[in-house]
């Protein structure tokens, strides 16, 4: 009786683990996109946007070994406009930058 305790229990967990992963959207492991040699951004939807406009005047590679929220991300887009330089987007490019970095660089 015990034993097939031991046996149902990890089975068990290891579906409450795997079933919102199933259920939920599926997005795109960052691991079925090539890395552009260039910028070293992975080559996933936005990467033309994201490489446009967030390579100009620093490396990718200042952001890329970083891994934030949506939030943060947007944090920091707002700080280099307020204080860096950095040009205002269009909602739909900003959408886009933020979708991109948001699902292939979250924090780690
Ligand atoms: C107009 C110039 C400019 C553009 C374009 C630009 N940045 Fe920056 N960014 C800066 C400067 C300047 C810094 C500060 C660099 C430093 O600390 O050496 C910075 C810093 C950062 C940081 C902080 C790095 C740290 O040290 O914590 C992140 C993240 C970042 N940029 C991401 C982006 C992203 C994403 C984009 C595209 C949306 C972008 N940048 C486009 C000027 C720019």
């Amino acid at each position: 009786m015990k034993s097939k305790m031991v046996l149902l229990l990890p089975a068990i967990l290891g579906l409450l683990w795997v079933a919102p992963a199933i259920a939920g959207d599926h997005v795109e492991a960052a691991e079925e996109y090539e890395t552009d040699p260039e910028t070293g951004l992975l080559k996933a939807p936005g990467f033309d946007t994201v490489k446009n406009n967030c390579t100009v005047c620093h490396s990718a590679r200042l952001f890329t070994s970083r891994g934030y929220t949506r939030k943060i991300w947007l944090e920091q887009i707002r700080w280099m406009q307020d204080t860096q330089g950095l040009w205002e987007f269009a909602p739909e490019v900003e959408e886009e930058i933020l979708d991109y970095l948001e699902t292939y660089y979250p924090p780690r």
